[in-house]
């Protein structure tokens, strides 16, 4: 297995391999996570074809562009997720960028490179396919003490 596909997808089975994922996943250093509908088992925002071609297209762009993981000049990294629905279930393929909250309907390729360009790099709401904004509420959350401080990993 080359070192590509082990980062596409980490099978963890024990701490060191999770350590591992979070690793070089850049799971610490994730800016923004981006949840497409795509290769749906009941395709009904849009065909199962259109949808895997877009997701497609958003992987392919943020390896391109070195937005997927972090590097020595950018510290931070976009995490992506294929989600069967968002249970939008019209106007698809549905895209939503987290922590925004912002909600894209018909992301084509065209779409996304937009939303790439515009919001993921240039921090601007793509209004044309933007139909919602909701930022999600900064949790109160209690870590345990077994946390590490400088990788936030727990123990
Ligand atoms: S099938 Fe795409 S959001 Fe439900």
């Amino acid at each position: 297995m080359s070192s590509d596909e082990i980062l596409e997808t980490c099978s963890a089975d024990n701490d060191s391999a999770l350590a591992a994922c979070v690793k070089n996943l850049g799971l610490g250093q994730i800016e923004r996570h981006v949840f497409m509908c795509a290769d749906q088992t009941v395709p009904l925002c849009c065909s199962k074809e259109t949808s895997l071609a877009s997701w497609e297209y958003l992987k392919r762009r943020l390896k391109e562009l070195k937005l997927d993981r972090p590097t020595e000049t950018r510290p931070s990294c976009i995490f992506r997720t294929k989600a069967n629905c968002l249970r939008i279930c019209a106007a698809g393929p549905i895209m939503v960028v987290y922590p925004d909250g912002v909600w894209y309907r018909n992301v084509t390729p065209e779409a996304i490179e937009r939303i790439i360009q515009e919001h993921l790099i240039g921090n601007r709401i793509v209004e044309e396919y933007a139909f919602l904004s909701h930022p999600l509420p900064a949790p109160e959350i209690i870590s345990p003490e077994t946390k590490d401080v400088e990788t936030g990993v727990f123990d």
